[in-house]
């Protein structure tokens, strides 16, 4: 009997494993097809954002490092949402995130918020969790007041921003909305790719 549970613990363990080789395996090909359009090529930078915003939330860095690439290129002032209460990652996050989400009770964030008014476009930017937009984003987007700025949503994750962009979109108050773009965590190797893709993506925005 003992041997039989054994063997369907590992089989299914060894599925499991299978299925994630699997997934990841697809996630790489699927990057690898939309960076090849970014990659050999040298995008010249026109932006026509006027004074620019970025505003984003970032957990472990990565929505961090392209918001402050966006900066750079926009030559924007930039804005750090916070939590009042820093996030413990434990056992329990994953699911305290799920029950924030599916209950709407976001965490307090730091105030006071930007002046918008002073813009003329607003990046705002965050991860996705649970295919959502992160909770303190949602916190943010509750409060923030866009006074008809242009405002331009982007998103980091693993592989699969979910509904991200369309929950971003509902609650983004007094917002007109420009063209979104969503970045995948990559491996260093298509950092200049990552690049190009930002600099056409601003180009884009008017
Ligand atoms: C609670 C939680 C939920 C997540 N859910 C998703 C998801 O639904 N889809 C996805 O592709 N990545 C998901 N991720 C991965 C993050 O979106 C990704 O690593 C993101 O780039 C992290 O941004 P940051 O480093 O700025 O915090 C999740 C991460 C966390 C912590």
């Amino acid at each position: 009997m003992i041997k039989a549970i054994v063997l369907v613990v590992v089989i299914v363990a060894l599925l499991v494993l299978l299925g994630s080789g699997i997934h990841l395996y697809r996630v790489a090909q699927k990057n690898a097809y939309e960076m090849a359009k970014f990659e050999n090529t040298d995008i010249k930078l026109e932006p026509k954002t006027g004074k620019t915003l970025v505003v984003y939330y970032s957990l472990t860095g990565h929505t961090k490092e392209i918001a402050e690439k966006i900066a750079d290129y926009t030559n924007a002032d930039i804005f750090e949402i916070q939590t009042t209460e820093k996030f413990k990652i434990d056992a329990t996050f994953y699911i305290n995130v799920r029950k924030q989400l599916k209950k709407g009770r976001y965490p307090q964030i730091v105030e006071p918020l930007p002046d918008f008014s002073k813009y003329d476009t607003v990046f705002v930017g965050g991860p996705v969790w649970w295919y959502a937009p992160a909770t303190p984003l949602l916190a943010f987007l509750k409060k923030a007041d866009f006074k008809t700025k242009k405002v331009v949503p982007f998103s980091t994750q693993g592989s699969n921003y979910g509904s991200f962009f369309v929950d971003f979109n509902k609650m983004a108050y007094n917002a007109k909305l420009r063209p979104s773009e969503s970045f995948n965590n990559l491996p260093e190797k298509y950092n200049k790719a990552v690049d190009n893709k930002i600099i056409s993506w601003i180009n884009s925005i008017n």
